[in-house]
């Protein structure tokens, strides 16, 4: 469907019209007319709960919304994805990577061949290696085992690894730690080689195109760095391996064909942790661990696959998102983990989302009339609450959040645990409830404060409510959870990519900037001042190039 007959759509029109009604309406009220309302609007699927009746929507919304997706034919388009039709259209390309994790032993076929067995391949030498280091069988130069393991890899080939093996850091092998180095500036890198023995340490360059600017720099100074170290050319063999579609660009590079380890066209760079990008999750947490961490996701696709609509996380959650950033105008969403391990969640969702729906054309080139993709945010709680809540509660912006808690701790009978969970608990419900005035002036009166100055704090201690969150919860943040919940994620971004008919698989708004930068460089690093940019870009570089130290 153009984007323009989005809008014109009679869905479209009773959803705006729905809004108005709806605007008027409080959750607090809501709820106390149903005592039913979190029966009804909850999912439990495999590993997950989802809780969405803390949302500014009724069973009427939902089936609006429901009509909506089928309006945009999001299960013709779920299944186009799944039968590997060339979804990506801008690059005519598949988009497989619920086939990486297809441990079912179903065949995936894409242009007439079944793509499982190389997949199974690919798994079979991630088994190999990372049981290799693990057990102390692979050896460095120096006939020494491996300690650290350094991932020099940006955006897809970071983020989703980086994240994940934080999360996972209870089911690391001790002795063996995962180091991941992505920004161009060196002090990344040159302040992890500063903890490494050379002798003990493995790297792995991971660049699906094997061309990145960042990651190509950083890896050929982690290569000198170990040649020095090791006086030696033929170190490389035993301290470096690569993760790449490029296999040409890897051999030229100087990394031994056995340490080759490749995938697909088909997987997308930000989708690409299911693949051998997945090396260093491997690596951490152990091969088993690995394919839980598959299987958890692999349940997520057969849940998108065969759940009815309205009881289909990953549509729920994507729908209930559309409606807030189409019909509340939010401009932003909010992930809030309440798990330190998760601390990269967020960075890894921006990757996913943003890169994915951040989008102005529809598919057919033309502009949207619409909002698409929101900004992701977030922090680990218990910490942003005494940082930017403030804003989430009072605040002018609506700011739709995903709250994310496990029931059980890494350590179990960690009574540190149930503050962590009441505090999960008491801001869903308080975003939600909010404090009246009158309420505000109970709690100042019985704490004694007289009336003329409850007149004065009253006003400021009012919380509106009416906030809507997503609460996730899970038993524990094990790999077949993790698996599920980014998994979850995935097709939520896929589900709004279709809402709005948008390339979700594409990312030509990161080119631009990639462009510039190389034809900066030499002019930065050449004599005469720069004056063929705009004044500002001029201005800026010739003040950095007079102010840089050389020595
Ligand atoms: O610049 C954006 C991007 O292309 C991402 O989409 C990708 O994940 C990242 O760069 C890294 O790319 P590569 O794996 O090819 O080095």
């Amino acid at each position: 469907m153009a984007s323009n007959k989005l809008t014109e759509s009679k869905c479209w029109h009773q959803l705006k019209a729905h809004q108005q009604d709806i605007a008027r309406l409080h959750m607090r009220d809501l709820f106390a007319n149903n005592p039913n309302r979190f029966a009804e609007l909850s999912i439990e699927s495999d590993n997950l709960l989802l809780d969405y009746s803390k949302n500014r929507i009724t069973n009427d919304t939902m089936t609006r919304l429901i009509e909506l997706a089928h309006q945009c034919n999001l299960e013709q388009a779920r299944d186009a994805m799944f039968n590997a039709k060339a979804i990506n259209t801008t690059e005519n390309r598949a988009v497989l990577h619920t086939a990486l994790r297809n441990l079912s032993g179903s065949p995936v076929m894409h242009d007439g061949v079944d793509v499982m067995p190389e997949v199974l391949q690919e798994i079979e030498k991630i088994r190999s290696i990372s049981t290799a280091v693990r057990q102390g069988e692979w050896l460095g130069y120096t006939g020494k085992t491996i300690t650290d393991v350094v991932n020099i890899g940006i955006g897809g080939s970071d983020l989703g690894p980086a994240m994940v093996t934080r999360a996972l850091k209870q089911f690391q092998q001790k002795g063996l730690t995962t180091h991941f180095v992505s920004n161009v500036d060196s002090t990344h890198l040159l302040d992890t080689l500063a903890q490494l023995d050379p002798e003990r340490v493995l790297f792995i360059v991971a660049s699906k195109t094997f061309t990145t600017q960042e990651t190509m720099t950083n890896a050929r100074v982690a290569r000198q760095w170990l040649v020095d170290s090791l006086s030696s050319q033929d170190c490389i063999k035993q301290h470096f391996v690569a993760v790449s579609t490029n296999t040409q660009a890897v051999s030229e590079f100087g990394i031994a064909a056995n340490n080759i380890f490749t995938f697909w066209d088909w997987v997308g760079g930000r989708y690409s942790l299911w693949s051998v990008v997945g090396l260093p999750i491997a690596l951490a947490i152990g091969i088993d661990n690995f394919l839980a961490f598959l299987r958890g996701a692999h349940k997520m696709d057969l849940h998108f696959k065969t759940a009815p609509l309205g009881q289909n996380m990953p549509v729920i959650l994507g729908l209930i998102g559309v409606w807030y950033r189409n019909f509340f105008n939010a401009s932003s969403h909010a992930v809030l983990p309440y798990a330190q391990r998760l601390d990269r969640f967020a960075a890894y969702l921006q990757q996913l989302d943003m890169e994915s729906n951040g989008k102005t054309v529809d598919l057919y080139g033309e502009r949207v009339d619409y909002d698409t993709g929101p900004i992701i945010w977030g922090e680990p709680g218990t910490n942003g609450q005494h940082a930017f809540y403030q804003l989430i509660h009072q605040g002018t912006e609506l700011i739709p959040c995903d709250f994310l808690v496990a029931a059980t701790a890494d350590k179990p009978n960690n009574a540190q645990h149930d503050i962590l969970l009441a505090n999960f608990l008491a801001q869903t419900e308080a975003l939600m409830k909010g404090q009246t005035e009158q309420e505000a002036r109970e709690q100042l009166s019985a704490l004694g404060v007289s009336a003329s100055a409850q007149n004065e704090l009253a006003p400021h201690k009012v919380f509106a409510g009416n906030k809507p969150t997503n609460s996730i919860v899970f038993k524990h943040l094990d790999p077949e959870t993790l698996g599920s919940l980014i998994a979850l994620y995935e097709h939520k971004v896929f589900t709004q990519g279709v809402i709005w008919n948008i390339n979700s698989f594409d990312q030509w708004g990161v080119e631009l900037g990639k462009q510039l930068a190389t034809a900066i460089l030499p002019e930065l690093q050449a004599e005469p001042s720069l004056s063929a940019h705009d004044s500002s870009t001029n201005g800026l570089a010739n003040w950095l190039k007079a102010n840089k130290h050389t020595e």
